[in-house]
């Protein structure tokens, strides 16, 4: 169960990334085209905000269930003092907790914005930020694992 639920965790960042992309990609292009704000953007941001709160609760679900978590919490100060175990116990849900965020309160300050630049601008920036701290935050090492 554990180890079926890794896999779609470590596919479903794929989804997360492309739809990182895409939403990114149509708020850069508003701005440099002076376009306004349309359907297809509301909803590329709204998708990357789904796929994102999706692959976050699979990684609790994960967390609890995960025999690496498990054996990570019988020591706590071990645990901590192992890098690769300190990554998956703190650093990784800490990353994402920032991108989802960066993600959602991007959502509500481009839906408040009154201009259509400023919606592109702001969905722009906080979803470029989101994605960074995703990037920084994926333990691309593992790459080969599953
Ligand atoms: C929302 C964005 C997230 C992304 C893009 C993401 C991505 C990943 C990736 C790529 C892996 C490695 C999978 C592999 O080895 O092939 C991983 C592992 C893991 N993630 Fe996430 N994750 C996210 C959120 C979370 C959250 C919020 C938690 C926990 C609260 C979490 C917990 C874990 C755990 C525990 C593992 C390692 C499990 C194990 O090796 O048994 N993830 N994650």
């Amino acid at each position: 169960m554990a180890h079926t639920l890794l896999i779609v965790h470590s596919y479903v960042r794929w989804l997360v990334l492309l739809a990182a992309l895409v939403a990114i990609a149509r708020a850069v292009s508003g701005v440099a085209a002076g376009r306004s704000y349309g359907a297809a953007d509301a909803k590329s941001a709204l998708f990357f905000m789904i796929a994102m709160d999706t692959q976050f609760l699979l990684g609790i679900v994960l967390y609890g269930i995960s025999p690496l978590m498990r054996e990570a919490m019988h020591n706590m100060a071990a645990s901590m003092a192992d890098a690769p175990t300190r990554f998956f116990v703190a650093e990784h849900p800490t990353f994402m907790l920032l991108a989802l965020v960066l993600v959602h309160v991007g959502r509500v300050l481009t839906k408040r914005a009154e201009l259509d630049r400023a919606k592109f601008v702001r969905s722009a920036v906080s979803f470029a930020a989101a994605t960074g701290l995703m990037l920084a935050g994926i333990p691309w090492w593992r790459l080969a694992a599953v």
